[in-house]
Parts: C-alpha cells; structure tokens; sequence
C-alpha cells in the first residue's frame, strides 16, 4: 500500500528457519506496537481524535500478544528476552524536533510504515506457512496480517487530519524511501524485520 519496496523472496526461509526465535520476537513487535501507541495517548492526551483510536489498537496489538504466546506455549516454548530492533530503532530516529504538528506527524507516519511492512510480512509467512503444510500456523498469520494492514490506514489516517496533503505526501515519500533503504540493509534472520 504505502511501501516503496517488496521482501526479498529469500527471507520466508531465514525467518521460519527458527520458529521458536521468529514468535519469540513477534511476541516482542505485538507488545512494542501496543506500548508505541499507547505512549502516543501519554505524549497527546490533549488530541481527543486519536486518543480513541490509539486506545482500540493498543487493545488489538495486546490481543496478538496473547495469540502469539498461546501459539508458543502450544509448543512448550517460552518467549526469549526482547533485543533491539534496529530496524525500528532506525525508522523512528528520523522523527523531527522540529515542533508540532510535525512532529506528531512523523511518529504516526513511522508507525504506518511499520505496520505497513508487517502486514507485507506477516502475508508472507501466511503464504509460506500454508505452502509449506502449516496450515493453522498459515491461517494465525493471515489474521493477523489483515489487522496490522487495518493498523497501516489508521496511523495515515491521523496524519492526514494534521496536514495539508501535499506535505503529507512529500513526508510520507521521503519515509518510504528510507523505510527501503533501512530494511535492505538488514540480514534476513528469524525476525519480523
Ligand atoms: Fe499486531
Ligand atoms: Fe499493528
């Protein structure tokens, strides 16, 4: 939808390669989307408009955490520590200082494109799962895929209320641009990205 690039073909192999590493660190992405946004509701308590929706998709993001632990405690695994995504870590550090609503604008831009590319994600393992005779897993990815796309729209969605569309679009064509970028030069491991 808004991604200036596709996954490698190559990377459903790297990241299913270690199922137990790959939920451990969905689980991480799921809670870490909750907490971003519920951390946006404790930075602009004063903005009634989002505060709604963040809240809601807080709540979505917690109920994936809780499937993905099922889905691990199914196997008699227990989530692995969390360790940094720098993929994220690189994203968000292109937010401006530059003041409001910028900035606001930026850190729900970065949100949509993290949804975005987990959503182009999550479809792959879906595909991949299923392709490969994993179909319960396959179906637990294809639902998930389909809220984090629905997640995608939201976040642009209260951006474009913010600023005029023109701005929007260059920021958002700058982001995707680097959005590419940072993610090709990451390996492919059992990670979401
Ligand atoms: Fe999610
Ligand atoms: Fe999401």
């Amino acid at each position: 939808m808004i991604l200036a690039s596709s996954t490698h073909p190559r990377w459903f192999a790297a990241a299913s390669g270690d199922l137990q590493a790959l939920l451990s660190d969905h689980l991480h992405c799921e809670r870490k989307a909750a907490e971003n946004a519920l951390s946006l509701v404790r930075r602009y308590p004063h903005r009634a408009d989002s505060v709604g929706a963040l809240g809601r998709l807080a709540h979505e993001e917690t109920s994936h955490v809780i499937q993905v632990a099922e889905r691990m405690a199914e196997r008699g695994w227990t989530p692995r520590p969390d360790t940094p995504n720098l993929y994220a870590r690189a994203l968000f550090a292109e937010v401006r200082g530059c003041g409001e609503p910028e900035r606001l604008v930026d850190f729900l831009l970065v949100a949509a494109f993290i949804e975005a590319r987990s959503h182009e994600r999550l479809d792959l393992l879906a595909r991949g799962f299923v392709s490969h005779g994993e179909s319960e897993l396959g179906w637990f990815y294809r639902g998930l895929a389909n809220a984090e796309e629905r997640h995608a729209e939201t976040f642009l969605s209260l951006a474009a209320a913010l600023v005029p569309a023109d701005l929007l679009g260059a920021r958002r064509a700058f982001l995707a641009a680097r959005e590419a970028e940072i993610l090709a030069a990451l390996p492919h491991t059992a990670r979401i990205h």
